[in-house]
């Protein structure tokens, strides 16, 4: 009873140490609608389900996330999602950036990596389909200028 005691006693300790724990995440960069990406509607709708919560400035908060531990994969993952790609600024860069953009797409589509797995765990709507995918590939591909 006593070590059981003492177990929870640790963990419950270790959890409120950790609410210390936290990776800040940068305020949204200003964005007027004109700013966000343009795309045809199954595009934008694919985007907003399975990409928005970590590239945009319109991410919803999981409820545990600001919860250390989990806030610390969280907000890394918005800071640096954002950081990578922010659709709710996209006509703010420039035709370099946004044909990187559309290349790492096409890219993270075929190596599968998008929207990350343990994101996938939590969120099995924004899992896409094999449609979905097609739909999103061949959107970015029609897009890239080769040269
Ligand atoms: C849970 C958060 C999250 C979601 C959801 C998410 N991403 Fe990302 N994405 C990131 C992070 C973080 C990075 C920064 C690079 C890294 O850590 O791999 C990134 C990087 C990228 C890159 C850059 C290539 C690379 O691997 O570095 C592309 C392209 C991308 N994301 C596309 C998408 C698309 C398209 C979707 C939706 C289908 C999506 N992401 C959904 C978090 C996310």
């Amino acid at each position: 009873m006593k070590t059981l005691l003492h177990i929870v006693g640790w963990t419950l300790g270790t959890v409120l140490v950790l609410q210390f724990v936290q990776i800040k995440i940068p305020p949204a960069p200003k964005a007027t609608k004109a700013d966000e990406i343009k795309a045809p509607k199954e595009v934008m709708a694919i985007l907003k389900t399975s990409c928005y919560d970590c590239h945009s400035n319109e991410t919803k908060m999981p409820w545990y996330g600001n919860i250390s531990p989990m806030s610390i994969a969280v907000h890394s993952n918005i800071k640096n999602g954002r950081a990578w790609l922010n659709f709710s600024i996209f006509n703010k860069y420039d035709e370099k950036k946004k044909q990187k953009i559309y290349e790492g797409i096409v890219q993270t589509l075929k190596i599968k990596t998008m929207p990350p797995p343990e994101y996938l765990l939590f969120h099995k709507n924004a899992r896409l389909t094999k449609e979905q995918e097609k739909i999103l590939h061949d959107w970015a591909q029609s897009l890239i200028k080769e040269d």
